[in-house]
């Protein structure tokens, strides 16, 4: 089983500290749209967006990830798989990520949403592995750095498996 990370409740608490932080920033500002990035997101888009206190919309987007493919995680190849479903031109953008590792997905993200002349575009991640950055991306909201290890739970998975354990945890190679 995996060892337990961030806590259900840490979690909770950290994720509540991030709601009021975009609340403040978007409180007196046009409309508001989240892009949850599927599937790994969904869970922590959930419960940010019911911690929210601010009038918002949800999207969702889906992109390849090197989980489908090693050949995508050697070259940091991103596709599109699903985009969003409304214009996000002069809307104030807010893109939800579970995690960022080497920094590809949400650099390709953010590439492809600035494209689009958004009013803003910010990034909220729930977690970040600092040792593996191979491109330097700017997070306006974080829920925590971890370590290089594979975290599973709370919506994050290893080959689908554990995406509803209620901790995020790492996964411990069987040798
Ligand atoms: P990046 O493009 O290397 O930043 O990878 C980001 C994507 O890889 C995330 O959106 C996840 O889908 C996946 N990923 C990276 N590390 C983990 C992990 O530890 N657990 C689960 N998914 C991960
Ligand atoms: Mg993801």
């Amino acid at each position: 089983m995996p060892e337990t990370l961030i806590s259900a409740s840490e979690i909770s608490e950290r994720v509540d500290e991030l709601a009021r932080e975009i609340d403040a920033t978007y409180r007196d500002e046009g409309e508001l749209v989240l892009i949850g990035v599927l599937k790994g997101s969904f869970i922590f888009l959930a419960d940010l967006s019911r911690s929210l206190t601010i009038p918002h919309r949800i999207e969702f987007i889906a992109v390849s990830s090197y989980g489908d493919s090693e050949s995508t995680r050697r070259t940091g190849d991103v596709r599109l798989l699903m985009d969003i479903r409304h214009p996000v031109t002069d809307i104030h953008v807010l893109l939800v990520e579970d995690i960022i590792d080497t920094g590809h997905t949400i650099e390709y993200l953010q590439r492809l949403l600035a494209a689009r002349s958004p009013a803003s575009l910010r990034i909220c991640s729930l977690v970040r592995k600092l040792d593996r950055a191979e491109i330097e991306v700017e997070v306006d909201y974080l829920g925590f750095d971890i370590p290089d290890v594979w975290v599973v739970g709370y919506g994050l998975d290893w080959a689908e498996r554990y995406r509803t354990l209620p901790d995020i945890c790492v996964v411990v190679p069987e040798s």
